[in-house]
């Protein structure tokens, strides 16, 4: 608090008060009307910007000016992911204990580099990703009581360069980090891997040539068989292969790679085997989901987004490796300003020796608020209905002449297209798009464009499934019977 002789430009704690509740009254409503808005934001390119002031306000405004402007400028400009009729791209949900956690984060504003920067920071998320073991099915070597551990990234995209990195190191026995690449380290992921992994292989020095893209099956998933080949072909030529990406649940298909018998390659090739989980992780709090990932106790690293399916707003991602030791050799670095007793102790985890970033937010208070308020029950309860809407709509395509699956749909996502043809399909998908009832998105599968339905927002209901097949249907009905 200011002096009274002193100036202060700053939000007292009674108008932060005031203007907290005005705020979280706005997301209520928001949040209560998000149906009436159009999913997909129907602004063109610059238009958010022309409706800015050129320049910084040489003032500062009252808070309700700037409240009322995000209402007029900036929610056009929004496309409305939390919306129950959001069916795009993999879902980014949120929920009420969510958002509030977020919140309580930023209001404590700690930054948790290291323990001793805010112990709690580090003990409540080291303690909610070893919750998560158990409740995903995952093997207890990730827990953070035995060889492994858990640790809070901002993204899939992060975790997934960190397992690269490490195993990177370990395959060079600790030395590419000291002298850099020598072109010869190879890393191995299907046609249908998150292009994550390529940028990755651009990131860590591995390069983008020595990233191995191994053919897919009929069901878009990793041939196990040409990953051996590939992995034994490389090794005669003198490279060497370092790590595999698995996939639960790929981007384009919800294809589901065979664990097992990929980790069975990695142990024959001493490979780290990273499995990435992103979007279809959070189906594993289900144990009848579990067979999808039958081989995970055989992997090297897991990680998965409670950002994407499990009500945790963006950003949240969770990374666990088998062998914490060979992550932090891979990360640790300690200058003269991060000394301190904790640390130099041994007896304690430092966040910051287990991702790229230094600083990081306290995430893991949303996290813990999500799993408390909804306990395993609830969030079974939720995951289980997206899927059961889910494999509805997939029953609607299937039993309609016109339409066809594109691929398996084993969880939350149906692929599906018009026998009409790729104009057809485009042309369906734009004017739904356009009409702001729905949103959904496109891949190809075969080189044919492809719908994609994903249900996974908070509040999707049957109804708004419904819906869609009802609008998708309209859409169709210019195009006629489609030709098999
Ligand atoms: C399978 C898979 N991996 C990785 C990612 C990247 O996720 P993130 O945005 O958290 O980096 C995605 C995103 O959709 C994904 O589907």
């Amino acid at each position: 608090m200011a002096l009274p002789d002193e100036k202060s430009f700053h939000m007292t704690p009674d108008e932060f008060r005031r203007c907290g509740h005005a705020v979280i009254d706005w997301i209520a409503d928001y949040h209560s009307r998000l149906e009436s808005l159009p999913v997909l934001s129907q602004v063109k390119p610059g238009e958010i910007r022309a409706s800015l002031p050129a320049g910084a306000p040489p003032q500062g405004e009252p808070f309700e000016a700037l409240l009322k402007d995000v209402e007029k400028l900036i929610l056009p400009g929004i496309t409305h992911w939390q919306s129950p009729n959001f069916f795009a791209y993999f879902p980014c949900n949120a929920s009420g204990p969510g958002i509030l956690g977020d919140l309580l984060s930023s209001g404590l504003g700690a930054q948790g580099m290291l323990w001793s920067t805010s112990p709690a920071c580090t003990e409540l998320e080291t303690h909610v990703l070893d919750w998560l073991v158990p409740m995903l099915g995952l093997p207890e070597k990730f827990l953070s009581s035995s060889t492994g551990g858990g640790v809070i990234q901002d993204t899939a995209s992060s975790a997934s360069l960190c397992a690269l990195l490490a195993a990177r190191e370990r395959a060079t026995n600790y030395t590419s980090n000291q002298k850099g690449c020598d072109g010869r380290i190879t890393a191995y992921v299907s046609t249908q891997t998150h292009s994550s992994l390529e940028k990755a292989a651009m990131i860590s020095g591995i390069g983008r040539q020595n990233l191995r893209l191994i053919e897919v099956d009929d069901k878009f998933a990793m041939r196990p068989e040409a990953l051996a080949r590939q992995v034994e072909a490389d090794k005669r030529a003198g490279l060497l292969p370092c790590m595999v990406c698995a996939t639960i649940g790929t981007t384009s298909s919800n294809a589901i790679d065979p664990i097992a018998e990929i980790a069975e390659v990695c142990r024959r090739h001493n490979l780290w085997l990273h499995l990435d989980a992103a979007m279809s992780g959070t189906a594993m709090l289900c144990p009848e989901f579990r067979h999808f990932q039958s081989g995970v106790e055989l992997a090297d690293s897991y990680t998965f987004n409670p950002h994407k399916w499990m009500f945790t707003n963006f950003d949240c991602n969770c990374f666990w490796v088998a062998d914490r030791k060979a992550l932090i050799q891979t990360l640790s670095i300690l200058p003269e300003y991060l000394r301190n007793q904790a640390t130099e102790s041994g007896a304690v985890i430092d966040y910051r020796d287990w991702h790229i970033q230094l600083g990081r937010r306290f995430r893991s208070l949303k996290l813990w608020f999500v799993i408390r308020y909804y306990g395993v029950e609830g969030l079974q309860h939720h995951i289980r209905e997206h899927v059961r809407l889910a494999q509805q709509f997939a029953e609607c395509v299937r039993n309609d002449d016109r339409f066809e699956l594109a691929a398996p749909a084993p969880l939350n996502l149906v692929c599906f297209r018009h026998k009409a043809g790729d104009e057809a399909n485009q042309m369906i998908m734009d004017r739904l798009n356009r009409s702001g009832h729905l949103f959904l998105t496109h891949t190809k599968l075969n080189g044919k464009l492809t719908l994609r339905l994903c249900v996974g927002q908070t509040h999707t209901q049957q109804k708004h499934v419904k819906r869609a097949w009802c609008r998708i249907c309209e859409e169709a009905a210019a195009f006629g019977p489609g030709q098999p």
